[in-house]
């Protein structure tokens, strides 16, 4: 098999950042996606309708000629959200979810929530009107070691907030464990996940082993191997709950390599090609489409893209760096060889 058709596919999780960053990450959004989920992580976050319709103009203002690609916009939760939020939201007719993150667990989460139990007027009305909750799954409390930040929320916060609310429809984003990928199979149809390239690329020796890979750390951070291989299982078996969200979140390479680096890892620029490359290694290229182009889209309730994109087996290298803002990023998987591209 030399090529590979595909249903357009889409991001169901992204980082495309503000202002100068957009010239760079909208493009590059639009390579292979028919649509994508924006993270509302900006400074101020994106916390009403007001915020997220300008925040919309300013990236269709940046989509090249031509494209059809959609923006999918996302309200922050915090403190302060109230049920009319929500509604608003789910009125506006171009906010796709709500996105949960613990205060302080990760980059531009600290206006987060910081106690599940205070949202439950947020989350019924999430619940009535069918809006999708998207979750960092990870808990911040100091004596949690960051490895177990993910399960430790599992048990902790999501069993219960599921019991609670059985009918609220939650995305797990960027799951990193096997007990996230468990946890996900074995729950109802309202339940699903997203999973990025670089989990299933990767495990933490990759990041720490010979030395520290800086380019490698995001969060939730990389875990062991069994992990790994527990992701890259539920997301080549074909099975409905799973579907591509690259979290592809770029920081300038100063703000990486740095005493204190940022999270996050870029990867639009070959996004595709490196979920192809997982599948591939897995005997699974038959299970590409459903995982990246069709499962998002049924659990979203959105239909499939009508267009399709095909990827030939092909090798080429990725770029070292790209320019980013007024330096440049390094993008996962700098310098080394795919197998996969999409013709484009
Ligand atoms: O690695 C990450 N980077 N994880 C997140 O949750 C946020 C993201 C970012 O915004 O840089
Ligand atoms: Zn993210």
């Amino acid at each position: 098999m030399d090529t590979i058709t595909l249903i357009q596919p889409d991001d169901w999780h992204l980082h495309l950042r503000d202002n100068q960053a957009l010239k760079t990450t909208v493009p590059a959004a639009t390579r292979s996606f028919g649509r994508g989920i924006i993270m509302p992580n900006l400074t101020p976050p994106v916390t009403d309708v007001k915020k997220a319709s300008a925040y919309r103009e300013r990236i269709l203002a940046q989509r090249p000629k031509g494209s059809n690609w959609q923006p999918l916009m996302v309200l922050y939760l915090t403190d302060n959200t109230s049920p009319a939020d929500i509604i608003a939201a789910a009125d506006s007719g171009f906010i796709y979810g709500c996105k949960y993150y613990p205060a302080g667990a990760t980059t531009n989460s600290a206006s987060g929530v910081t106690n599940l139990d205070n949202m439950h007027a947020v989350f019924e009305a999430m619940q009535e009107v069918g809006m999708i909750l998207q979750m960092h799954g990870e808990v911040t409390a100091p004596d949690i070691d960051i490895f177990d930040r993910e399960a430790v929320f599992i048990e902790r916060h999501l069993r219960p907030l599921v019991a609670q609310f059985p009918k609220l429809k939650i995305v797990m984003e960027h799951i990193t464990t096997k007990q996230g990928a468990d946890f996900v199979l074995s729950a109802g149809d309202n339940i699903a996940a997203s999973i990025t390239p670089q989990h299933l690329l990767h495990n933490r020796n990759d990041m720490l082993v010979g030395g520290i890979r800086p380019h490698l750390f995001c969060l939730p951070i990389l875990k062991r191997n069994i992990h790994q291989q527990a992701l890259i299982n539920i997301a080549t078996s074909g099975s409905h709950k799973v579907f591509l969200g690259t979290d592809s979140a770029p920081h300038t390479q100063g703000a990486k390599e740095s005493a204190c680096g940022c999270a996050g890892c870029f990867s639009h620029h070959a996004a595709i090609e490196l979920y192809a490359e997982v599948f591939d290694q897995a005997n699974a290229l038959d299970k590409l489409e459903a995982f990246a182009s069709t499962n998002g889209p049924n659990f979203y309730g959105l239909p499939h893209n009508q267009v399709s994109i095909e990827l030939k087996k092909q090798a080429w290298q990725l770029p070292d760096s790209l320019p980013f803002e007024d330096t440049q990023v390094i993008p996962l998987g700098a310098g080394t060889t795919l197998n996969w591209k999409l013709v484009e």
